[in-house]
């Protein structure tokens, strides 16, 4: 819609980059930040394991943060609903680790969470679009869950395109989320796809100043968005 202004973007860092024993000053270190994002993996569906939800349930008493849960995990059924009731802000699991994501999604809801479908860059968009009205998260994979630090896929960014166009003709109202890659060189590209909510881990933690860069990505990614209608 031409004369509308676009969103400001959400920046959230990962704080699988951040020092886990110092989790608290980590969350404080990147003040400003529009979500906080926290990896969960059960070395099951991820070939790696971090932290689950007593964790999160220390972390959630520390900081005002919104929680984003992004759970790297084998049967979210049981496990995702719980971190919704601890008082995350959002919580996401993987389309590919079940076979109901909307009874998922339901249930977190019902917890009183946002919920997120996190689908990895070899996933498509399309089998999932119709059942997009039941989440309020998309959570677009840009590496391989399991890991930071790693390079940016760009070919995962039609997927982004394919539900900004269906958001922006209003057919659907979901939050579009990028993770995995996600810097200064790489950042551009995905605003320009479309995506409201960019997470970055080395790039935030990697930096002298994690508050500053959270400012700078958000900032990079508003200038690279604000040509487009929303
Ligand atoms: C990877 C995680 C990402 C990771 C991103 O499986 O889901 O959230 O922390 O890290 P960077 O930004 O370093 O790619
Ligand atoms: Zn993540």
């Amino acid at each position: 819609m031409s004369g509308q202004h676009a969103r400001t973007p959400l920046i959230a860092p990962s704080i699988l980059a951040a020092d886990f024993a110092r989790l608290a000053d980590e969350a404080a270190a990147v003040e400003g930040a529009d979500w906080l994002h926290v990896d969960v993996m059960d070395n099951h569906f991820v070939p790696n394991l971090t932290l689950g939800l007593p964790v999160v349930e220390s972390l959630l008493k520390v900081t005002d943060i919104p929680m984003d849960c992004h759970l790297m995990i084998d049967d979210p059924a049981r496990w995702a609903p719980p971190y919704a009731e601890a008082g995350a802000h959002n919580v996401t699991f993987h389309a590919e680790a079940t076979d109901d994501p909307i009874a998922v999604a339901r249930d977190i809801r019902a917890a009183g969470a946002k919920a997120g479908l996190a689908i990895k860059p070899g996933t498509p968009v399309d089998p999932y679009l119709e059942i997009l009205r039941d989440f309020d998260t998309l959570l677009v994979m840009s590496v391989e869950p399991g890991f930071g630090g790693q390079k940016f896929i760009a070919e995962v960014l039609p997927k982004v395109g394919i539900v900004r166009r269906l958001v922006d003709a209003g057919e659907l109202t979901i939050l579009i989320e990028i993770d995995g890659g996600i810097n200064t060189d790489t950042i551009e590209a995905a605003a320009e796809a479309g995506v409201d909510c960019f997470v970055a881990g080395s790039a935030v933690y990697s930096a002298d100043d994690p508050a500053l860069a959270v400012q700078s990505l958000r900032n990079q990614a508003a200038a690279a968005s604000k040509h487009l209608a929303r």
